[in-house]
């Protein structure tokens, strides 16, 4: 099924995919999804944050829900997100296949942008619905090319007037479980559970300068951003000890000429550590030697928190009681996020991993083997039919 969106939203600057939140191929991507979602039988429907579910039977409360996402990272890879919805139809046509019903509600969900690469801020879909993110707020935030997520939404065919925490949606939700690709090389049997996630958040750096000729400005007489931006990468490598992660992966310069001192630079840190006071304690050195540096160079910073989840720890009586009815696969933590990791706040959730060889992810390289892939779907219907009878 991978192989019927393989030409959907490829990116052929970055490599791989680029496909976000409500843009073109997100949405040709979401229309290949109602398709087959109506092929098998399924009733479609879109939440009020965009998110979309396929009904196996009737809807209600309390429902076994699966599922994951279609958004990528920029130039990211094939499996992550597009797995779960993937595994999720093909576990439906197993099951179908050998004349199983769900005894409770049953649907497929896909969460609108994930990765937050477009709006900048993770799991948007599964926050919106939760009230994790105010409406107001996400609703404001812009992509690279200045539009909202409300104009995107609207564009789109949907209501931004309906954004925010739906108390229906949530009622729906009785468990939810999402079958994703393993994103490190932690697990060396074709299927896992989650066990955990790190505490993660991102951060916005603006440092304020003086944009100048960079031929005719004496450097004692600069005020250049990047200086105390190169110092925050530098500063984000040495403070992520003891298993913290801190990453700067995206810095835009403006105006961004090869002859010109910018006179601003926005720094995107992505943080993580195993729980809440780690990492904060590691963004606040980190934000320490960004303050110092930009008063160096007579810049100004401004710091904003795009956003935060705490530690996720998942569900230990679903997690046993599906690990045990897979016949015992391993359990293990993930440092990457994921929309199960926003619902467990709320209900019971629950991961399946299906193992990466080369544990490469958010890359074109990301990849699990056919035959691992086919033991996450069976996996997936296994449990579905655990919990769903
Ligand atoms: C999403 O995959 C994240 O961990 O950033
Ligand atoms: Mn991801
Ligand atoms: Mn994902």
């Amino acid at each position: 099924m991978l192989d019927q969106i393989a030409d959907v939203g490829r990116d052929p600057r970055r490599g791989g995919y680029s496909r976000h939140g409500y843009d073109k191929p997100e949405l040709e991507l979401r229309h290949w999804f109602v398709e087959q979602a109506v092929e098998r039988g399924l009733d479609v429907e879109t939440d009020r944050n965009g998110n979309l579910w396929a009904w196996w039977g009737e809807r209600g409360d309390n429902a076994l829900v699966t599922g994951s996402h279609l958004d990528s990272v920029p130039g990211g890879g094939a499996f992550d997100g597009p797995l779960g919805v993937t595994s999720s139809l093909q576990a439906v046509d197993l099951l179908q296949a050998k004349g199983f019903q769900p005894q409770r509600p049953f649907a497929i969900t896909v969460f609108a942008e994930e990765e937050g690469g477009r709006f900048g801020v993770a799991c948007l879909g599964s926050r919106l619905l939760t009230g994790a993110i105010d409406a107001r707020k996400a609703l404001n935030l812009k992509d690279p090319d200045g539009v909202t997520l409300a104009e995107s939404m609207k564009a789109a065919g949907y209501d931004p007037d309906l954004v925010g925490r739906d108390e229906r949606a949530l009622r729906r939700i009785g468990q939810f479980v999402e079958l994703h690709v393993e994103q490190g090389r932690g697990l060396t049997v074709p299927v896992g559970v989650a066990s955990s996630i790190l505490a993660h958040g991102r951060w916005r750096f603006t440092f304020s300068g003086e944009g100048n000729h960079a031929g005719a400005t004496l450097v004692e007489d600069r005020r250049d951003p990047m200086l105390p931006a190169s110092h925050l990468v530098l500063a984000a490598r040495r403070a992520a000890r003891g298993g913290g992660r801190a990453t700067v992966g995206r810095i835009v310069p403006n105006p961004g000429g090869t002859n010109v001192i910018a006179s601003t630079v926005d720094v995107w840190l992505d943080a993580r550590d195993s729980d809440d006071a780690r990492t904060r304690a590691m963004v606040a050195e980190i934000s320490e030697a960004a303050r110092r540096a930009a008063e160096e160079e007579g810049c100004e910073l401004r710091i904003t928190e795009e956003s935060y989840g705490d530690t996720v720890h998942f569900d230990a009586a679903l997690r046993d009681d599906i690990a045990g009815a897979l016949g015992g696969v391993p359990a293990l933590p993930t440092g990457a996020g994921h929309d199960a990791g926003i619902l467990a706040a709320h209900v019971p959730t629950a991961m399946l991993f299906v193992r990466n060889p080369t544990g490469v992810s958010h890359a074109p390289e990301e990849f699990a083997e056919q035959a691992d892939v086919d033991e996450g779907v069976q996996a997936l219907a296994a449990t579905i039919e655990h919990l769903g009878s």
